[in-house]
């Protein structure tokens, strides 16, 4: 593999991005960054108080670990602070640097193939029904206990949806040259398995 190898696999929520990039990533011993988790860190720290612009600009490491970035607020959050342009230029650097590092990288998100590494060497769009997306997400909820019924986890993905593709920075849409992979009807290793033959062809 080259010394810089960018993967960019971006989708809406609960596609199976997520799972597709860290197995892609652990098979192919390359690091992984869900971005996802930079904007439910801003809107955390919004929630907090913190005005978003400023918590975009003021970032930390330890802000990436809280246990709270991964419940349905937090998601909700994140996607209202992805509309505001100057949140996703104080986060551009970073992620940039990371899809550069030394032995390659995967990076999943939203605009990974379009506006943070349009010159990535792969670029997958992983999607599924938004009623397959709101039943795997509810599984997940309820799992952890959570109490969201799967009329108010498929509303909260429709919000999501309606937001990050209709917004004027950055929307949510495959790149061009992405490879759509949807995961409706796939079971989670035969995505996976698409997404290793596509990044095998382009290697
Ligand atoms: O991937 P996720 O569900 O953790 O993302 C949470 C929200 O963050 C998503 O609804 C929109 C925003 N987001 C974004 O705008 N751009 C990205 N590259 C990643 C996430």
């Amino acid at each position: 593999m080259t010394t810089s190898f960018t993967i960019a696999i971006d989708g809406p929520a609960a596609a199976g991005k997520g799972t597709i990039s860290k197995a892609v990533a652990a098979e192919l011993g390359l690091g992984h960054l869900d971005t996802g988790l930079l904007y439910r860190a801003v809107g955390v720290k919004v929630l907090g108080g913190t005005p978003a612009i400023e918590a975009a600009q003021s970032l930390t490491p330890e802000d990436l670990q809280r246990d709270d970035l991964r419940g349905p607020e937090a998601a909700q959050a994140a996607s209202k602070v992805a509309v505001i342009a100057e949140v996703r230029a104080a986060l551009v650097d970073f992620q940039r640097a990371f899809a550069r590092r030394a032995g390659g990288a995967v990076l999943d998100g939203r605009d990974i193939g379009t506006v943070i590494c349009p010159y990535a060497e792969v670029k997958l769009f992983v999607t599924a029904s938004a009623e397959v997306r709101a039943k795997r997400r509810f599984l997940e909820l309820s799992v952890k206990g959570e109490a969201e019924t799967l009329e108010e986890v498929l509303a909260d993905v429709k919000a999501r949806d309606e937001r990050d593709m209709n917004r004027s920075e950055a929307p949510l849409r495959p790149a061009e040259d992405a490879l759509v992979i949807d995961t409706s009807n796939l079971a989670i290793e035969e995505a996976i398995e698409t997404a290793l033959q596509e990044i095998e062809a382009r290697r």
